[in-house]
């Protein structure tokens, strides 16, 4: 239904499909017991209402079942946010600097770039911030969002399973040109990264050293 390319994308787009459905249902249900109640109960059929003083098992039915649905919702929820949060040990650090209106990427070594350049099958680890004002890398294929905030460093990490490139955006809007932040997030397999990250230390005058031969 959607693109998805990390490891986290079918696991959140089910536990989003999961909570529209439970939603749906229950919706379904309240409209439907609505409808009967309304036209059960007109005033034509039923002139004199009933006090009705409580009904024990009715009462922990409605608490018990609302209960499980909402825990089992948080459970995955939550779920998914460790997978989220827990970073794997090597990945490769990349640093992301937001500032109106343009995001930049720093490498190891010192490139810069403009586009995200990334190894494919690897995990990556984005170190976020902002020189400004509040902007939010956010990488819809791979279903995350991290906010960049001015004095505060966050932290994403993603694993990409296609040689592809696929669209980053600003996600918080940050001023009149906040949709200029659109770049590409590009993975590559590791023989055309390491030869682009080569090419562009050359390029801009920086040491090259592997970065793929140290995490595999
Ligand atoms: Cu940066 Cu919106």
């Amino acid at each position: 239904m959607f693109q998805s390319a990390s490891p986290f994308a079918d696991y959140i787009d089910a536990t989003f499909l999961t909570i529209v459905g439970i939603s749906s249902l229950v919706l379904l249900g309240l409209l439907i017991a609505m409808v009967y109640f309304v036209i059960r109960y007109r005033r034509s059929k039923n002139p004199h209402p009933t006090n009705i003083e409580g009904n024990i098992p009715l009462e922990i039915t409605w608490t018990v079942i609302p209960l499980v649905l909402f825990m089992g919702m948080f459970w995955m929820g939550w779920e998914g946010y460790r997978k989220i949060s827990i970073i794997p040990e090597g990945a490769v650090p990349i640093k992301a600097t937001a500032r109106m209106w343009q995001w930049t990427f720093e490498y190891p070594n010192g490139v810069v770039m403009d586009t995200l350049y990334v190894p494919a099958y690897t995990p990556v680890k984005i170190t976020i911030r902002s020189l400004d004002v509040n902007h939010s890398l956010y990488i819809p294929a791979f279903r995350i969002k991290k906010d960049a905030i001015p004095n505060k460093e966050n932290l994403m990490w993603f694993k990409t399973s296609k040689i592809a490139s696929y669209d980053v955006a600003c996600a918080e809007y940050c001023g009149l040109r906040h949709s200029y932040m659109y770049t590409k997030v590009v993975s590559q397999d590791s023989t055309d990264f390491e030869s682009w990250y080569k090419a562009a230390s050359l390029k801009q005058s920086k040491v090259y050293q592997p970065i793929l031969s140290k995490t595999q």
